[in-house]
Order: C-alpha cells, then structure tokens, then sequence
C-alpha cells in the first residue's frame, strides 16, 4: 500500500503542486486551472498527461518537457514487456527515469504471450504513477503481434490478460485506446469493454476518438467524449488533436465531461505548450537552443546511430513552428547521421526563422 497517497508531482519546482481543491470540479477547466485527478488515491494535478509516443518520449524528451513544467504526469514510448524485461532500467533510455520528470506512466504493449508476472514486477520496481496498458495502436506490426487495437478487438483475450494482470498487480492501471474497429456500430462493444475495465479495477481510460482504421489526418471525434464518459464511473482521459488552450476554452461542451487531456503531437513541436495550458508565465522561446538541448540530452542517453532517427522524428514535429518549417524538414531528410541532423537544423534554426501564423 502506497502510505502516502498524495504524491507530490515531484521535486521539480516546475512543476503543479499537487492541489486537491478543484478535483470535483464540473469544468474541466476553470478559472484559468485545469481540474486534478485522483488515480488510486494518488492526486495528478493539473490533470494534464503527456501521451506515450513510440520514437518521441524517451527519457531524453521527458528530461526536456521536465525544464518547462506543467504536466501533471509524463507517459514512456509503449515499452515491449519481452524488450523491457531485458533492459537494465538505470541504464534505458525508455524505461530509464529521473527525478526531474515528476510522475511518469509506463505503458505496455502486450499480447499475453508474455511473461506478465514478470514484466509487472520488473515495472512496479520502477514506482510509476501508472501502468497503461495500449489498447490503441492500430499500426500493422503491432497488430500482427496480437497486441494494441488487435487486443482490445479480442475481448476474451482482453479479459483473460486483465485477469492475469490483476492476479499478479494490485497498483494503478489505466488503458488507452481507440473507439474500436467499426464506425457504424462501435458503442456496444465499447460499452462491452467498459464494463470489463470496470470489474478489472482499471483507474481511468484514456480514449483517442479515431478508429483503428482511420490515421491521423481525419479530425478525432471530440463530439463522442461526453457520451462515453456519461456511461462509465472510470475517469475519462480526452486525447487527439487538441493543440491549444483555445480548443478547449471554445469546446466546454466537448471537453467538460472529462477528467483529465493527453497532449501527443503537439507536445513535439512546442515542448513547452503544458505551460500555456497550466497558465504559467510565458518564457521566451530560443528554438534553436531548445533543439540542441534535446541533441545533448538525447546524445547522452542513446549512441550517435540511435540518437539519429529520434532527433529527426522530433524535427519532423518542431518544423511546424515555421513558416518554412518545410525547409528545416527536408534539410534533415539529407542526412547521413545525426551529426549532419545537427548542422541542418542549427542552419536553419540560428537564420531566425520566421514562425508559422506570424507576418
Ligand atoms: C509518432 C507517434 C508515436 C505514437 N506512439 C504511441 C504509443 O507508443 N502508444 C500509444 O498509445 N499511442 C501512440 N501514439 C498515439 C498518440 O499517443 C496519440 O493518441 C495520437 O497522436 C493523437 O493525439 P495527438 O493528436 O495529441 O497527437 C503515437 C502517435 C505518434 C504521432
């Protein structure tokens, strides 16, 4: 048993104290704060997430996100449990965390062919603020491997690793996914599949309104938040396309049946946004300076050849600030390696380039 149930988001000054008052708000955001909530007794404040994203939220980038502030908890890349269970954890830069990151959620992609005794005991040790189980991930060679949007398809495959996992886990655990397969007729198997998460204790589900068949050009349905968090007790965690504070100020109708908002994407191109949504003070932004952060935390987590790939994922998104952000993006696509990923960017960063939406 957790003694203290109020866990402090960390010792990161950057960070919201935990802050019970506005947790049985009606608003999702109100008065210029965003609501908090409660997982397991353990207050998140503001309930503000970083969503997982495989390539992009390394240790490295959290690292990063942990010098801004304004999340309330950091989410891993969805970690393999075969992958994670051979990994020395001080060591990974996925699994490895720091204390400047506050609250990090680890989440899993399995199918139940693993070994989940262990891999859950192996997580536990990492004291996370939650084990989330992806639900979600429609991407082919994850589907081929039984796990993310094919599990959560496989009801009784579904139902029989939450009861493994519940045998053997008594922490929090929370699940992400999509609305399901069929846009026609979704809500009876998604109903199907909250009244499983309910009987299997899970904390809270995050739902990024798209279906498993649909990328992520087509807008995510924010219209059908409030009708699923009006058929369940669990909270509801709101994720997919939302990328300013504005979205939610005009949407209350959308966002206010909600507990909490996972940010992905938009957390790539301005790793500083969970300020503005967390309304603390504006910092001037020196966008070549916050790039080349992330090379040296990056470089000292992962090996030039791996640092390479991660450092071009993350320009592909930081590119979106400019105007001729297109520039910046087909400079690092030349690339050979991640030093030349380096001499691209600082060239075009230190130009000073003009922002996207300014004149
Ligand atoms: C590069 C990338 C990697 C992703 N990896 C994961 C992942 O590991 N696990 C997961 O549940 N979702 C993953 N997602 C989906 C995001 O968590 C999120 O649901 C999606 O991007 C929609 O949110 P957004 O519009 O705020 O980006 C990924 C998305 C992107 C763009």
């Amino acid at each position: 048993m957790d003694p203290s149930p109020r866990l402090s988001s960390s010792n990161n000054p950057k960070l919201s104290p935990p802050d019970a008052d506005n947790l049985d708000s009606a608003r999702l955001y109100d008065g210029g704060k965003f609501k908090s909530i409660s997982l397991n007794g353990k207050i998140i404040a503001p309930a503000l997430f970083l969503a997982p994203m495989a390539g992009i939220t390394n240790s490295a980038f959290r690292r990063l996100l942990s010098d801004f502030g304004g999340y309330g908890a950091l989410t891993t890349e969805m970690l393999s449990a075969s992958a994670f269970l051979n990994e020395d954890t001080a060591k990974s830069a996925f699994s490895k965390r720091r204390d400047c990151e506050g609250l990090v959620i680890y989440q899993l992609r399995i199918s139940g062919k693993e070994d989940i005794e262990a891999t859950f005991a192996k997580l536990e040790a990492q004291n996370p603020a939650a084990i989330d189980l992806n639900l979600g991930c429609p991407a082919p060679e994850i589907q081929h491997q039984a796990s993310g949007a094919a599990l959560f398809r496989d009801f009784e495959r579904l139902k029989q690793v939450l009861k493994r996992i519940r045998a053997c886990y008594k922490g929090t655990l929370t699940v992400k996914c999509r609305l399901g397969d069929d846009p026609e007729r979704w809500r009876e198997s998604f109903l199907d599949r909250l009244r499983l998460f309910e009987d299997s204790d899970i904390h809270c589900i995050t739902v990024h309104p798209r279906f498993s068949t649909e990328k992520l050009k087509r807008r995510a349905r924010w219209q059908e938040f409030s009708w699923i968090a009006s058929q369940t007790m669990l909270p509801v965690i709101g994720n997919g396309d939302i990328r300013s504070l504005r979205d939610v100020q005009d949407n209350p109708d959308y966002f206010d049946p909600l507990a909490g908002l996972m940010l992905g994407r938009i957390v790539a191109q301005k790793p500083w946004i969970f300020r503005e949504f967390a309304g603390h003070s504006p910092q001037k932004i020196q966008y070549s300076e916050v790039w080349d952060r992330l090379y040296r935390y990056t470089s000292e987590d992962l090996p030039p050849e791996r640092a390479f790939g991660r450092m071009k994922e993350f320009t592909s998104y930081f590119s979106g600030n400019f105007f001729f952000g297109h520039e910046l993006y087909k400079g690092i696509q030349k690339a050979r390696n991640v030093f030349e990923v380096r001499d691209a960017a600082m060239r075009f960063l230190e130009s000073n380039p003009q922002l996207a939406g300014v004149q």
